[in-house]
């Protein structure tokens, strides 16, 4: 796979400051060399610069920044547009809110490829506000209502092709808001709360997914969020959540990711290396996305008998 790594030090989504260290991070962590040696070639273009903020209004005035975050979500659809034709673009975070921009740029691409797009969210939260319904005002909480079509967004660009509810699947959810919830429930998303993967695991749910994306040809967009992760295993973030997916756990849903060989984009959000334990967590990180890529203990598949 060609692997174009794109940073996107964004923190104006929230409002906890580390994130904008995130990019490097990654780097330092050893993102490049891991995917090198899984064989991939890399393409790092460095990090995101966006246009200048507009003077955007909202009438909810609790709204945090958003002529930044608007600014960046330009930038970043752009970005993915402009990458996906050449390799898988990564995207390096950056708080959450770069998912506006990525899910549209993507949306976009897949839309001009007469391709349906799907999305797999692993995170401790739905990120399911609008602009209307948040409370802490923080954007990094709404992306996948901006991708479903939800109404309430409108000094962003519109978001291009809405992604069907069916086709977006959350895993890791343990911290969903009143309005949130409320939202939700009107839609088909899929959300495998820690209730499901205490019940079922992840790999059925998971696999089931997977099954419906390999059946439409469709492309595949993965945004992880480090809160996913157990803090006792991720503590570099701005929002932990007790009670998250264990270590294996991770590293399974990506080792089966790769298998299936669908994913097209990825985003790695929300590491804070200011509140990381000797780069413990952005290490997690890069061990996960070389799950994702390719990396095993144990290739069972190349056995002779
Ligand atoms: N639901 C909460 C809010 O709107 C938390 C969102 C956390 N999102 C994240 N990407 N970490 O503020
Ligand atoms: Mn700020
Ligand atoms: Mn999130
Ligand atoms: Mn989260």
């Amino acid at each position: 796979t060609h692997c174009i790594l794109i940073g996107a030090p964004i923190d104006e989504g929230q409002r906890v400051p580390g994130c904008i260290m995130g990019p490097p991070a990654f780097r330092v962590a050893g993102l490049g060399r891991v995917l090198t040696s899984l064989g991939h070639t890399v393409e790092d273009r460095g990090d995101l610069t966006p246009a200048a903020p507009a003077d955007l209004q909202h009438d909810n005035s609790a709204i945090h920044h958003l002529p930044e975050v608007a600014a960046w979500t330009q930038a970043l659809s752009d970005a993915a547009q402009d990458a996906l034709p050449k390799g898988m673009p990564i995207f390096l975070g950056g708080d959450h809110s770069l998912a506006l921009g990525t899910l549209s740029g993507v949306a976009a691409h897949a839309a001009a490829q007469d391709r349906p797009l799907f999305v797999i969210w692993l995170d401790a939260h739905s990120d399911f506000h609008t602009p209307q319904t948040t409370v802490s005002g923080n954007l990094h909480g709404t992306p996948l209502a901006y991708a479903a079509g939800r109404e309430g967004f409108d000094p962003l660009p519109a978001f291009p092709a809405p992604v069907p509810g069916e086709n977006i699947c959350l895993f890791g959810i343990r911290s969903v808001d009143p309005a949130e919830h409320a939202l939700l429930q009107g839609t088909e998303i899929i959300v495998n709360d820690m209730r499901v993967l205490d019940e079922r695991g992840i790999v059925a749910p998971l696999q089931e997914f997977l099954a419906r994306v390999r059946e439409a040809n469709g492309m595949l967009h993965v945004s992880l969020d480090v809160d996913f992760l157990d803090p006792a295993i991720a503590p570099a973030v701005g929002t932990t959540v007790p009670g998250g997916a264990t270590f294996r756990e991770a590293h399974l849903v990506c080792e089966i990711l790769h298998e299936s060989g669908l994913v097209t984009s990825l985003d790695l959000v929300e590491l804070n290396p200011f509140l990381d334990d000797r780069g413990r967590t952005a290490k997690l990180m890069v061990d996960l996305v070389g799950s994702m890529m390719g990396q095993k203990v144990f290739d069972r598949r190349t056995r002779s008998f």
